[in-house]
C-alpha cells in the first residue's frame, strides 16, 4: 500500500473517494461541511432526509457529487464528539478500509486524520491510520489453492495534514506507520502458520533468511548446543517431540559497538498439545500460537531495522513443540536448568516457563540493559485482561512504566499485575527447588514469579500476551501484537539517548 501525506481541501481533491466524519446527530465535521458547501447542501439535505445520523461506524457511500472533482464520497459516523477518542479513531479508520477495499475504489484521500482526538497529534493519527488500514488489508491466504483478495483492492491512500507544515510530521508518521505494519504482517504470517508447517526448525529458517535480508547477524543453538550449556529445562520440554528444539539468536547492531544491547526474549512453542497434561481437545488448534511471543520478537527486529534504529537488540528465540511422548517429560520429574535451579515439572503443560527460564539465563552473556520477554504464557491472563491489554510484570518499576508508556502511545496496551514476594510461596514443593506451578490462584502471577528466579541479574519485564496475540472467533487470526509496543518502546528509547 501506498501513503501519501498532504495538505489540501477536499473540493479540490481528485481521487477515487474522499473520507470525512460526521458526527451523532448529523453534526458535520470541518471537513465534510466544505464538501456540503461545494455541492451546495447535498450532505446536509440527504442527512435532513435521515439517511444518516452520524452513530458510530454507519457509513453512507455517495456518488459523483456536483462540483467535486473525486469519483465518491465515504461518510463515516463518528458518533458522539465529546465521547470521540482513540478506540472510535480506529473503529471509524477500519471502517473505511474495510468497505473501499471491497468497492471499486483503488485510492482514497481521508480527512479522518484531521477529526479531533484528545491528547493526540497529527503524527499519531497518520500512523495509526497507517496501522490500521494495512491490519484490516492483511490477508492470509497462503494456504488456499485460490486466492480469496477483493477484485479491487485499495492501493493508494491519502492522509490529510491540516496544513503544508505538518506534511514532514506525517511522512516520518507513515515511515513508522510501514516499518510497524511489515513487522505486525511478519508476526502475523508466522503465527497464522500451522503446527506442521512452522516448526521449531522453519522458525530458525525464517530467522536466518530474515538475517540475511537485514545485515542482522543470526545464529542457531541445536539440541547437542544445549546440552552442552546445560538446558535442561528447555530440553525436557521438546523430548517429547519428532522436532528437534532451536535456540535462534538474532543481533541487531544499530548502536555503537560495545553498547549494552536490549533483549527480547520469545516463547517459541510452535505446538502446544499440553504434552502428557494434555489438553482438551476444543480448540486445542489454537495452540499453533503459543509460539507469537517468538513471532513478535521477529517482528519487531524486523522493524527496527527497517527503521535502522541506533541501537542494539539482541533477540532469542526458544523454539520447541510440547508433545506427549514416551520420552516426553512425566508429571513429577525434576528437571535442572541451565541457572543450575532445579525444577518439579508438576504439570507438563505448563511448559512456556521452562523454556523461557534457560533462555532467560542464556541472555544473561549479553549484558543487556534490560530484557523483555514475550509469551502467550497463561490462559489465567485471557481471564484476567482479556483481548484488549497484555499482562505486565517485571522486576524494575521504571522498566514496566516505560513499556506501559509505549503501550499507550502506540494503542498496544498493557497492564501491570503484581509480582510481590508474597506469590513465590506458591511455587514452593519439598523435591525440588521450585515447582512449575502454583495453583489455581493467581495463575499469570506465579508463571511471572516463575521467570523472575532467572532474572535477578538484570532489569526484566514479562508480557503475557495470551489474551492479546492473536483473535478467535469468526476473525481468527494472529494479531501482530505487541509489535507495535515493542517497536514504541525502541523508537523512545532512541529518543531518550
Ligand atoms: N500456551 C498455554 C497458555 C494459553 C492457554 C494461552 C490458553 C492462550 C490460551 C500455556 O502453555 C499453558 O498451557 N498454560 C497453562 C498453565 C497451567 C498448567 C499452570 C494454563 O494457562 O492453563
Ligand atoms: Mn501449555
Ligand atoms: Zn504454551
Amino acid at each position: 500500500m501506498e501513503f501519501i501525506a498532504k495538505s489540501g481541501s477536499p473540493q479540490k481533491q481528485r481521487t477515487g473517494c474522499i473520507v470525512a466524519g460526521v458526527f451523532d446527530s448529523r453534526k458535520l465535521s470541518v471537513r465534510a461541511r466544505q464538501i456540503d458547501q461545494a455541492t451546495e447542501g447535498m450532505i446536509s439535505s440527504l442527512l435532513r432526509r435521515g439517511d444518516m445520523e452520524g452513530k458510530l461506524g454507519q457509513t453512507l457511500l455517495l456518488h459523483h457529487l456536483p462540483n467535486l472533482p473525486s469519483e465518491r464520497v465515504l461518510l463515516i459516523g463518528c458518533g458522539k464528539e465529546r465521547e470521540f477518542a482513540e478506540a472510535q479513531y480506529c473503529d471509524v479508520n477500519v471502517k473505511a478500509a474495510k468497505l473501499l477495499n471491497e468497492t471499486g475504489a483503488t485510492e482514497m484521500t481521508t480527512y479522518l486524520t484531521e477529526l479531533e482526538v484528545k491528547g493526540r497529534n497529527i503524527a499519531w493519527k497518520v500512523r495509526q491510520s497507517v496501522t490500521t488500514i494495512e491490519d484490516v488489508i492483511y490477508r492470509f491466504d497462503r494456504l488456499k489453492s485460490k486466492s480469496v483478495s477483493p477484485r479491487r483492492p485499495l492501493r493508494k491512500v491519502v492522509l490529510a495534514v491540516p496544513k503544508r507544515s505538518d506534511i514532514s510530521a506525517g511522512e516520518q508518521a507513515i515511515k513508522e506507520g510501514k516499518a510497524i505494519s511489515n513487522g505486525v504482517a511478519m508476526t502475523k504470517d508466522l503465527g497464522n502458520l500451522p503446527g506442521n508447517i512452522c516448526t521449531p526448525t522453519y522458525l530458525a529458517e525464517q530467522g536466518t533468511e530474515f538475517g540475511r535480508e537485514y545485515s542482522v547477524a543470526t545464529s542457531v543453538l541445536e539440541a547437542t548446543d544445549m546440552e552442552e550449556l546445560g538446558m535442561g529445562s528447555l530440553l525436557s520440554v521438546s523430548r517429547g517431540s519428532r522436532q528437534p528444539p532451536k535456540l535462534i539468536v538474532l543481533e541487531y547492531k544499530g548502536g555503537h559497538e560495545g553498547d549494552a544491547p536490549i533483549a527480547l526474549v520469545g516463547k517459541g512453542i510452535t505446538f502446544d498439545s499440553g504434552g502428557i497434561s494434555i489438553k482438551p481437545a476444543g480448540q486445542m488448534d489454537e495452540m499453533k500460537y503459543d509460539m507469537c511471543g517468538a513471532a513478535s520478537v521477529l517482528g519487531t527486529l524486523r522493524a527496527t531495522a527497517e527503521l535502522q534504529l541506533p541501537l542494539n537488540v539482541v533477540g532469542v528465540i526458544a523454539a520447541a513443540e510440547n508433545m506427549p511422548g514416551g520420552n516426553a517429560n512425566k508429571p513429577g520429574d525434576v528437571v535442572t536448568s541451565m541457572s543450575g535451579q532445579t525444577v518439579e515439572v508438576l504439570n507438563t503443560d505448563a511448559e512456556g516457563r521452562l523454556v523461557l527460564c534457560d533462555a532467560l539465563t542464556y541472555v544473561e552473556r549479553f549484558k543487556p540493559t534490560s530484557v523483555i520477554d514475550i509469551a502467550t504464557l497463561t490462559g489465567a491472563c485471557v481471564i484476567a485482561l482479556g483481548s484488549h491489554a497484555s499482562g505486565l510484570l517485571g522486576n524494575s518499576e521504571p522498566l514496566a512504566r516505560e513499556l506501559l508508556t509505549a503501550g499507550k502511545e502506540s494503542y498496544d496496551r498493557a497492564w501491570q499485575l503484581p509480582l510481590w514476594s508474597e506469590y513465590q510461596k506458591q511455587l514452593d514443593t519439598n523435591f525440588a527447588d521450585m515447582a512449575n506451578i502454583g495453583g489455581r490462584e493467581a495463575g499469570t502471577i506465579t508463571a511471572a514469579c516463575f521467570l523472575s528466579r532467572f532474572a535477578r541479574k538484570f532489569k526484566w519485564t514479562h508480557l503475557d500476551i495470551a489474551g492479546t496475540a492473536w483473535k478467535g472467533g469468526k476473525a481468527k487470526g494472529a494479531t501482530g501484537r505487541p509489535v507495535p509496543l515493542l517497536t514504541q518502546f525502541l523508537i523512545n528509547r532512541c529518543r531518550n539517548k
